[in-house]
């Protein structure tokens, strides 16, 4: 399979799903890559999921270049998407564009993604313009938690026109995909008609033209509230928990290591 890049992510629209899933770390990485997803995403819930921050608010540039480094050695194939964290790009276009140009330059991702629709607008158009390839991420805005008070699906009832002027701000900014979150079917269906540019799904039913999870919750790696949009694949907690167990119980009994894993 040849490298994923911008243009081939975006022509697939309307032929075939695009598949992405993030990762943080090299071992996930490569397994993802290898398995033969389209993108993997260095989500900023690299906070929740693998630094314990309790939502995405903390997360930092460093912090994101740091694991995007290790995931870009982990995969050769999949288009990797560095998310940019909350008050990355929010004061100034010079900023947006600093910490961008940093955040491509040190990680080697391929592209950013921002949170954003209308407001984002001239953020987006200013880093496409200095060859910064942007996903966007409109919907459930999870760097928004202040503001909304929880993790509610949007654009119910009269919301629906503001996501679809969201929509549209983010494909004539020059966006090549955009992420729609806890939106409702209808809505992400009639949103992935109306647009040039490939829609990515969460929460937001299969008329989407991809979609993409968290890989600990696709996985059952963390314990707790699992959303109604997520499919558990496997419980790898609870396989992690029974491997371990085994571990303590051989090693106080003294079963492992025995003569076979021993050196003569
Ligand atoms: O950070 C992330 O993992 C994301 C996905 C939920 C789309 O933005």
């Amino acid at each position: 399979m040849e490298k994923v890049t911008v243009p081939i992510f975006r022509e697939r629209k309307g032929k075939e799903k695009l598949t992405m899933l993030t990762a943080y770390d090299y071992a996930f990485a490569s397994i993802v890559d290898q398995a033969g997803i389209d993108s993997i995403l260095v989500g900023d819930s690299v906070g929740n999921t693998m630094l314990g921050y309790p939502n995405t608010i903390p997360v930092s540039v460093e912090e994101m270049i740091h694991h995007t480094k290790a995931v870009n050695r982990g995969a050769q194939k999949a288009l990797i998407v560095i998310d940019m964290p909350f008050m990355s790009y929010h004061e100034s276009i010079e900023q947006a564009r600093r910490n961008a140009g940093r955040m491509i330059k040190e990680s080697g991702a391929d592209a950013v993604k921002l949170e954003g629709g209308v407001r984002m607008k001239d953020v987006i158009k200013a880093l496409v313009d200095i060859e910064i390839p942007v996903m966007g991420h409109i919907g459930l805005t999870p760097q928004s938690i202040n503001r909304m008070g929880g993790y509610k699906v949007q654009g119910k009832g009269k919301e629906a026109e503001g996501l679809i002027e969201d929509a549209k701000a983010v494909e004539e900014a020059g966006a090549f995909s955009v992420v729609l979150e806890c939106v409702p079917r209808k809505l992400a269906q009639e949103i992935t008609e109306m647009i040039s540019i490939p829609t990515i799904g969460i929460g937001a039913g299969p008329d989407c033209d991809g979609q993409v999870l968290v890989i600990h919750d696709l996985l059952g790696l963390l314990g707790g509230f699992r959303p109604k949009f997520v499919k558990k694949y496997l419980d790898m907690r609870e396989q992690m928990d029974a491997a371990i167990k085994s571990y303590i119980e051989e090693v106080r009994s003294g079963t492992y290591p025995d003569d076979s894993h021993s050196f003569h």
